[in-house]
């Protein structure tokens, strides 16, 4: 399953997409990063998780519409060029922050 996980970066969400991860889901985290206690340890977390093929991470706001538009439009982009290249679920790059910690 793919799973869109708000508050990544958090205690909870951090340990929860580690959970997920390892049940063989694939896991889309946001989070805005805020400074309600040292970032450090949020980008310490996000650093576990990277390297996780099935893990892609985008810093943003969730009470954004327009940044949650745009994510969404990365997602039907992403949708159209695996159909384009006949490869559905192919990892694709495309340029929405991705890892802008
Ligand atoms: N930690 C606990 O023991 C515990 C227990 C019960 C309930 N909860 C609840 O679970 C939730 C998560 O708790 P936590 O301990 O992981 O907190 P946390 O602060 O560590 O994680 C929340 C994450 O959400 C991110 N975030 C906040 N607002 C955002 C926004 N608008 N857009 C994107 N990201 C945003 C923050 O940057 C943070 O990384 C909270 O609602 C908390 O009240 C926590």
């Amino acid at each position: 399953m793919k799973i869109l996980l708000t508050g990544a970066a958090g205690f909870i969400g951090w340990k929860v997409t580690e959970f997920l991860l390892a049940d063989g889901h694939t896991v889309v985290g946001v989070d805005n990063l805020n400074d309600a206690y040292d970032v450090r340890l949020k980008h310490w977390r996000l650093d576990q998780l990277k390297d996780h093929p099935n893990f892609t991470f985008h810093r943003l706001d969730i009470t954004s519409q327009k940044e949650l538009r745009e994510l969404w439009e990365l997602k039907e982009q992403r949708g159209r060029g695996a159909e384009e290249q006949g490869s559905g679920g192919k990892r694709l790059d495309f340029g929405l922050r991705p890892w802008s910690l």
